[in-house]
């Protein structure tokens, strides 16, 4: 998790909302947490999942509708890869097209994305949506169990330890 905090002092410095907003920093960590417990059972690149975590929503610029968002999300990427971390070719665009379409709805795609798109998905109740079985993509976040425990964090806004004692997100300038 540390070689998260220099890309979090990277995202942060330009991201455009609240840092602690509904689409902020610790929607980021439920998804990464999210996103690390479905990779478990989909054997998705964790790597890849702990970037989309941090980056799909960096570039939001409101709090409401805003499709451009993971193009815009996914072209950042592009410029921090090598300098903040480096993925192969093949992981890389498994990141751009998570990023990319994670704003569209789709259902099928690679495994690692698709996981990448269940992680965010299952945060969905904190803005009073409640996550659908019919919308996610893989069984492993079709599992009752596993939107249960998803729904209870994300309605508390539940903003994991590792975001103050590894991210430091509340010592950022
Ligand atoms: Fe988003
Ligand atoms: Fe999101």
């Amino acid at each position: 998790m540390h070689q998260s905090r220099a890309l979090i002092k990277v995202v942060l410095k330009d991201y455009a909302l609240p840092r602690f907003g509904i689409h902020g920093i610790s929607h980021w960590a439920r998804v990464l947490e999210n996103g690390l417990r479905l990779a478990r059972l989909t054997g998705a690149n964790k790597e890849v999942v702990r970037l989309f975590a941090l980056l799909h929503d960096s570039k939001r610029i409101n709090e409401t509708l805003d499709p451009g968002h993971g193009l815009r999300g996914a072209d950042f990427a592009k410029t921090l890869r090598g300098r903040l971390f480096d993925l192969t070719d093949q992981e890389f665009d498994l990141l751009f097209e998570a990023c990319a379409a994670h704003t569209d709805g789709k259902t099928e795609g690679d495994v690692t994305v698709q996981t990448c798109w269940d992680a965010d998905r299952l945060d969905l109740i904190r803005a009073g949506i409640t996550p659908d079985p019919r919308f996610l993509c893989t069984t492993a976040a079709k599992d009752p169990e596993i939107i249960l425990w998803a729904n209870a964090r994300s309605e508390s806004r539940l903003a994991p330890d590792f975001i103050h004692s590894e991210w430091f997100a509340d010592n950022i300038e």
